[in-house]
């Protein structure tokens, strides 16, 4: 397959190009554009692996840009994405160009170039704090952060694309993903490396929302199960674990499990208002399984604990923290 993946320069992303190019599929991988030349995590992939990858660098607001390198392609993997919850407080227009307005282009790109299949990354933030539990996939949306509303405006337009058009479009819905070369910014990669880092203090904001982790093995494998799957054109998919850990859970298996010595600081800059914070996600990951033929490895809580120390591992390699600041905190 001829293959176009976006935010391939990201976490995510930079995972699922490893994964199609060692399956031998054809891979455009669309880096963001800068003046150094990086293309972020791709740069730390094997060479043998990435040798033969096409890597592109642009911009996804740039609809042009992407109508000429959508031709010949076969399926589109939508990853780019601005994804900080707190800085979508600050630069909101910014959320709006590239989550929203980017997805537009890449859905227009896609309709003008008759793709075969669009897949669409949403996020368990479109949820809010659930209401239901566990959060099948037509829970109700609610934006509680500018991050979250640009995020249903992307999947709304994907959905009305598929309605109006007929555009084979899916949206996959991840929830909270963690592993190797995720950015400091999230809650994993936080409290690892101000552990790695500092020592002994940890900073952090509210401990008692719960969160559904997935390790980013399985969330590539549910991406690279939709090249396979039928009849999934205007399908909404969580994908997520069904098993549910508070931010303080997750600092006790670092006590009680793993024998790390730390105190824990609320950090005030790292509260969220009431109505923005999002308390409690837990998906309910049935339909994946069914129609994705997607099961876990890494599940419930013995999966969870063999995901955390496989990320201490790969962060506990100065090759590797070298590139984290774990004050990297102000917005
Ligand atoms: N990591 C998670 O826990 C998680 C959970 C749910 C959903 N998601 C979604 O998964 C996708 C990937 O997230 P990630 O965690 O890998 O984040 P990431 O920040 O590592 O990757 C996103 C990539 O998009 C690129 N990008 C940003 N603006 C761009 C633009 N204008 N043009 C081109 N590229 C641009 C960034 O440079 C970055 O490399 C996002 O759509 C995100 O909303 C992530």
């Amino acid at each position: 397959m001829k293959i176009l993946v976006t935010g391939a320069c990201g976490f995510i992303g930079s995972h699922l190009v490893e994964k199609l190019v060692k399956q031998n599929h054809y891979v455009k991988a669309f880096s963001f554009y800068n003046a150094r030349g990086s293309n972020g995590w791709l740069d730390n992939i094997d060479n043998k692996i990435i040798k033969d990858t096409n890597i592109i660098s642009g911009d996804i607001r740039d609809h042009d840009f992407l109508n000429k390198h959508t031709k010949n392609i076969d399926i589109i993997f939508h990853l780019a994405a601005l994804i900080g919850i707190p800085y979508s407080y600050h630069a909101v227009k910014s959320y709006i160009d590239t989550n929203a307005t980017g997805t537009y282009n890449i859905l227009n790109a896609a309709k003008a170039n008759n793709i075969s299949k669009t897949i669409i990354t949403s996020t368990s933030e479109v949820y809010g704090t659930a209401q239901k539990i566990p959060i099948l996939e037509n829970h109700p949306l609610s934006a509680q952060s500018p991050y979250a509303a640009s995020k249903i405006a992307a999947d709304q337009l994907a959905l009305s694309f598929y309605r109006s058009f007929k555009l084979p479009v899916t949206i996959i819905r991840p929830f909270n993903t963690f592993g190797p070369r995720q950015s400091a910014r999230a809650i994993i990669p936080t409290i690892i490396t101000q552990i790695l880092q500092k020592k002994n203090i940890v900073k952090l904001g509210n401990l008692t929302p719960t969160r559904d982790f997935t390790y980013i093995e399985d969330t590539v494998d549910a991406f690279y199960n939709t090249i396979k799957a039928n009849k999934i054109a205007g399908e909404v998919i969580n994908i997520g674990n069904n098993f549910e850990i508070s931010i303080k859970g997750i600092l006790e298996i670092f006590k009680k499990d793993f024998g790390y010595n730390f105190k824990v600081r609320t950090d005030k800059k790292r509260l969220r208002t009431k109505s923005s914070e999002v308390y409690r996600l837990l998906a309910s990951n049935k339909k994946a399984k069914k129609i994705l033929k997607w099961l876990p490895k890494y599940s419930a809580e013995k999966g969870f604990k063999e995901g955390l120390k496989k990320t201490i591992n790969w962060l506990g390699q100065t090759k590797n923290l070298k590139y984290y600041k774990s004050d990297i905190y102000n917005i």
